[in-house]
């Protein structure tokens, strides 16, 4: 099969529904897939989207935050650069061009009776999606989410309607604990969890990578620029050699991740 013929099986025109603001930098798109896509195109928590922006050379990875079955598809991202600030200014009804499903996204099954899902900032999007799958499955989820400062916290409410089980943490003491993510009780306790998922910024990865070598998923998707394998700039140490995050991942067992 040709790259051509590839990116066109692909490739979707998805209609915009809503894109609206939740906290100082961080937004929310809701968008509809299209008629001919499959109910079960976005297949794993933890796969991405890759967005086409007009006028930038690079498409824009975004892991899914929420898929459902009638093709509604939700995305949180920041607004950190010329690309999302296009996007950020998309109204309702547009056509927004994108690759997916891509990556590998996590295996809930391999999580266990009882996971812990620790996110960082925007890297809570893929958890969302997560923890509703588990609790599908039969089983109970318990989240932790840490932000900056209170002013960036986004989407708990949302999280505590999937699961009682919700610990929010800020850096600057704002919002429930003061501290990182690795200072709340159940990532302190996370040897009692059957096993764990994270997705946040890479030095929160790096040191939950390095804390708990053991029984992890862990989505490097913050580390991803161009998505799809033509930026090279998503190296990661692996045991089994030097891989492409969005080629291999973005979601690596932590016992195969060397951190540096
Ligand atoms: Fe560009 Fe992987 S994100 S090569």
């Amino acid at each position: 099969m040709t790259n051509k013929m590839m990116r066109k099986q692909l490739e979707y025109d998805f209609t915009l529904v809503r894109n609206e603001r939740l906290a100082e930098k961080t937004w929310l798109m809701e968008l509809q897939a299209p008629a001919d896509a499959p109910a079960d195109l976005i297949a794993r928590p933890g796969q991405y989207v890759n967005i086409e922006v007009e006028g930038k050379f690079l498409r824009r990875p975004i892991s899914v935050c929420d898929w459902t079955s009638d093709g509604r598809l939700t995305l949180l991202y920041d607004v950190v650069g010329e690309g999302t600030a296009a996007m950020s200014a998309w109204q309702p009804g547009r056509s927004v061009n994108m690759l997916a499903p891509l990556g590998n996204g996590f295996d809930v099954n391999a999580l266990g009776e009882r996971p812990l899902l620790i996110g960082g900032g925007i890297g809570i999007a893929p958890l969302y999606w997560l923890a509703k799958a588990i609790v599908a499955a039969g089983r109970k989820p318990t989240v932790v989410l840490g932000f900056n400062k209170g002013a960036d916290v986004v989407f708990v409410d949302q999280f505590r309607e999937v699961t009682d089980e919700v610990y929010v943490a800020t850096a600057n003491g704002e919002c429930g604990v003061k501290g990182f993510v690795t200072d709340v009780d159940a990532v302190k306790d996370a040897a009692s969890f059957s096993a764990y998922a994270a997705c946040g910024p890479y030095p929160m990865m790096r040191a939950l990578g390095t804390m708990l070598p053991e029984r992890g998923q862990l989505s490097l998707d913050e580390r991803m620029a161009c998505g799809f394998g033509i930026c090279m700039c998503c190296c990661i140490a692996t045991r089994s050699g030097l891989k492409g995050i969005c080629k291999a991942g973005p979601v690596f067992r932590s016992e195969d991740l060397i951190w540096k």
